[in-house]
């Protein structure tokens, strides 16, 4: 085990090289954003180049997109893809029955859209993104620009009618400008603080006007792979109530730890 990755890094690292299990020639592969999901694109683009497996890649952010191209995958658009074999993408919170909040990286609309879009979601994450219960996380909220600040109003009032614990949202931003999504719209992150009933939150909050989609992925996820920063990982399917356990040993070599300043 190398001692150069922080014990973070190294439990995000072992969760991605675990989850390239669920990936066989041939597969369309859906690729999540973020930290830990940046992991699994360079260990998938180890195999495309060191081991000759060929498979498609969908971006769930330009990116993503850019990395998954640096390190060798042949990406195509969902609409080229159609369907995919599997989806594999980071989470900000995973509870027991693997109902997500994801968004953090500002990338949820194309991450759910591809997400759903795959016959599984596997989440790859590490130990801390496991909760009881989803809402310590604010949960991101896509907005149109149009009016984001009459949307922002509507929403804090439904959420006063929820079971949630907080009702404040705030418009995330990129320095001194609003934060924009690929798709150019706004993220509203709703302090919530703990969500009681995240089913009905994600029914009703996407009926508001304005609102493009929100961070909850209920009944999405198929199965996550947990890391840990001793090199253990954790596999649970929610499908089969299975969990398995075992330990990646590695070592950093030059190509898949190279900085590609992701
Ligand atoms: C991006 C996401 C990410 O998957 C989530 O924020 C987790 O990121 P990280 O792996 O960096 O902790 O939803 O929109």
């Amino acid at each position: 085990m190398s001692s150069r990755l922080s014990p973070i890094d190294t439990a995000k690292f072992v969760a991605a090289k675990r989850a390239c299990d669920f990936v066989e020639d041939g597969m369309r592969v859906g690729l999540g954003t973020g930290s830990t999901a940046a992991w699994l694109v360079r260990c998938l683009g180890e195999m495309v180049t060191e081991d000759g497996l060929r498979i498609t890649g969908v971006p769930t952010s330009a990116r993503t997109a850019e990395l998954a191209r640096r390190v060798g995958i042949k990406v195509v658009s969902l609409d080229e893809a159609k369907w995919l074999d599997v989806t594999i993408d980071g989470a900000d919170e995973f509870d027991g029955e693997l109902n997500l909040i994801k968004g953090g990286g500002g990338a949820l609309l194309q991450e759910k859209i591809v997400a759903t879009a795959s016959d599984k979601m596997v989440v790859i994450a590490d130990q801390t993104k496991q909760v009881q219960c989803l809402g310590a996380f604010p949960l991101p909220l896509e907005v149109v620009p149009f009016g984001w600040r009459t949307t922002k109003a509507l929403v804090e009032e439904t959420l006063a009618a929820l079971d949630v614990l907080g009702d404040h949202g705030t418009l995330r931003q990129m320095g001194d400008a609003p934060y924009v999504t690929d798709e150019g719209n706004y993220i509203l992150d709703l302090h919530l603080k703990r969500i009681g009933d995240a089913r009905q939150l994600a029914l009703v909050i996407n009926q508001i006007p304005g609102v493009v989609e929100n961070g909850l992925f209920i009944d999405i996820c198929d199965i996550v792979v947990i890391g840990h920063g001793d090199g253990r990982v954790e596999v649970k399917d929610v499908n089969t109530g299975v969990t398995r356990e075992d330990r990646i040993e590695f070592m950093e070599n030059d190509n898949l730890f190279r900085d590609l300043g992701d």
